[in-house]
């Protein structure tokens, strides 16, 4: 299975089987205790990976950052284009050029769609996608499919209802083709300007999948095992006033959960911004800080798969 991995670049779910990450989410159940602290790894020794951020990010940059580290290999790039020569004109293939010839791995955020792909054209170097625009976040789908997996152990049948921006939301293109791999059903809840793509809905339906949609979470939210939420991505939106009509759709709130599942489990990618009460934080169906945590095991485990250094 390493050398399937070794050199890999991990751009799109798409281009994972249902074997693969498996694979990768038994790896990273091991790495939890490196994860937490509780044990010390030199598996990365000598490895160096550049970290490049053209947009804002905490999760991922930085539970990239712990999990190297973790791993005993080094760190080097940029929080924010502005502080490097993309600020003077430098092309995103020039960079790649460069960054690739300075280290081993390379995580990339971008804010256009495409530009992970474009990037492994041009890197001899693996290329890790780390959310392009509004296209994929594949390493936090492995996170979500972890953090499931954990909760529910089967994936098979469970109902996961999946609310907020589904038009622009990266995270949940990923997730909901990957969820269909596994056999979940799937609740589409937003509202009808921010639906799923039809891109995303024809693979899941090509999968012999029915996700319902709906505008209405108070329908759903019973029958739901998982309820994955998403911010509305404001910084997507052509057009303010747009943005204006749906802010504030859906807010998950005590009052929301009241006739829920018992077992019921919330997630969110984060960062949120109103969308979950803080009232909800305390009570058992919270699971979206774990899942934050959850992002330095996996992202342990792909480091060391994508180079070579584990099996
Ligand atoms: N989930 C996620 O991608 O968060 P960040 O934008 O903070 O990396």
């Amino acid at each position: 299975m390493s050398a399937d991995f070794k050199g890999m670049d991990v751009v799109s779910i798409r281009d994972f089987s249902r074997e693969q990450i498996e694979h990768v989410l038994k790896l990273a159940d091991k790495m939890v205790p490196i994860a937490k602290g509780d044990e010390r790894s030199v598996l990365l020794e000598g490895h160096v990976l550049g970290s490049l951020f053209y947009e804002p990010s905490t999760r991922t940059r930085l539970s990239f950052d712990a999990a190297m580290t973790r791993l005993g290999g080094r760190v080097l790039g940029f929080d924010q284009p502005t502080g490097a020569s993309v600020a003077k004109g430098e092309t995103l293939a020039d960079t790649i050029r460069m960054v690739s010839a300075y280290s081993d791995v390379i995580v990339l955020r971008h804010p256009q769609e495409g530009a992970a792909r474009l990037a492994a054209h041009f890197s001899d170097k693996p290329i890790i996608n780390a959310g392009d625009g509004a296209g994929q976040h594949p390493t936090q789908t492995m996170l979500d499919l972890f953090t499931i997996q954990k909760a529910k152990k089967d994936l098979e049948g469970i109902n996961v209802v999946i609310v907020g921006d589904l038009k622009y939301g990266r995270t949940v293109h990923s997730l909901s083709e990957a969820l269909a791999m596994f056999g979940a059903e799937l609740t589409f809840v937003a509202p009808p300007t921010l639906q799923i793509p039809k891109e995303h809905l024809k693979q899941i339906e090509s999968m012999g999948h029915k996700p319902r949609q709906s505008a209405s979470l108070h329908e759903v939210i019973k029958d739901a095992d998982v309820l994955y939420v998403t911010r509305i991505q404001k910084e997507r939106f052509p057009d303010p006033a747009e943005y204006k009509k749906v802010a504030g759709t859906y807010r998950i709130d005590l009052e929301l959960l009241k006739d829920v599942k018992k077992d019921l489990i919330i997630m969110h990618p984060l960062p949120r911004v109103g969308e979950i009460s803080p009232e909800v934080d305390s009570t058992p169906h919270a699971k979206y800080f774990e899942q934050a945590f959850n992002g330095v095991p996996v992202r342990m485990a792909l480091l060391s798969l994508v180079l070579g250094g584990h099996r």
